[in-house]
């Protein structure tokens, strides 16, 4: 969900996009509709046939910036399918939260309080730049911040490398975000993702995803 809304939304940015998959030839066999009602990602490809689509190694190898948008505890086993070559000194946008989904349970944290997905993967890749943002709003707002009270509403940036920040601030003043607000180096990422328990209550007293946060001071 969050990588196709992306893909759109950079592409409308002028940004040129490659998916990276798992399997390119499963991926695009998919042409059954999501639960949410999309349309499979067959049929959705088709219908963006200028999103590049490949293997996920080779997407890290073309790539100036990668977004990370696998679930939280897939997210090393997928930036590990990159060569670490494509990964030195390259900007990794981590949109991921640590959600563990149970039946008849709300979700909770894998990674809670002393460390966070964020960290995890700065760790693990120390030789790329993570930077957290994005993971606070629903898919369709990270790529129309704008739907929302004309875009009056914050987004935060975390992570250790300042250029790579930059690159990032620009990447979301492109698709519409202005109120940036930088909590500092990649630790910031465990309050980002312990946000997450209050989205989840929102999301059901709204009885919808459509809605962001306005730090004021
Ligand atoms: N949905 C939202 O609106 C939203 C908002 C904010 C943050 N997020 C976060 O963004 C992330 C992605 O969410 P989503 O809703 O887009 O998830 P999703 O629709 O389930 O997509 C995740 C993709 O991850 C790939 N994948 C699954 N297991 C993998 C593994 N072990 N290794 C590598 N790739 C794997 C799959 O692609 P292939 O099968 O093609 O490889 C799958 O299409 C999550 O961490 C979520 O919490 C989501």
């Amino acid at each position: 969900m969050v990588g196709q809304a992306l893909a759109e939304g950079f592409t409308r940015a002028d940004y040129d996009v490659t998916i990276g998959t798992r399997d390119v030839d499963a991926a695009l066999a998919r042409t059954a509709s999501t639960p949410r009602g999309a349309p499979g990602f067959g049929d959705w490809h088709s219908a963006h046939p200028g999103i590049g689509v490949t293997t996920i190694a080779e997407a890290a190898d073309a790539a100036d910036i990668i977004v990370l948008a696998v679930a939280g505890a897939n997210a090393p086993e997928a930036l590990s399918l990159a060569d670490p070559e494509s990964l030195t000194g390259t900007t990794v946008i981590d949109v991921t939260n640590p959600l563990v989904f149970a039946p008849d349970a709300l979700p909770s944290l894998s990674v809670v309080n002393t460390d966070s997905i964020g960290e995890l993967l700065q760790r693990t890749f120390p030789e790329a730049n993570v930077v957290k943002t994005l993971n606070t709003v629903t898919a369709p707002i990270m790529i129309d911040p704008k739907s929302l009270d004309d875009g009056n509403h914050t987004m935060f940036v975390a992570g250790n490398d300042a250029g790579a920040k930059d690159e990032v601030r620009a990447l979301l003043i492109a698709l519409g975000w202005h109120d940036l607000l930088d909590l500092g180096d990649i630790t910031a990422a465990r309050g980002m993702e312990m946000y997450l328990p209050l989205w989840l209550r929102m999301r059901m007293a709204f009885d919808s995803p459509m809605f962001s946060i306005k730090v004021v001071r």
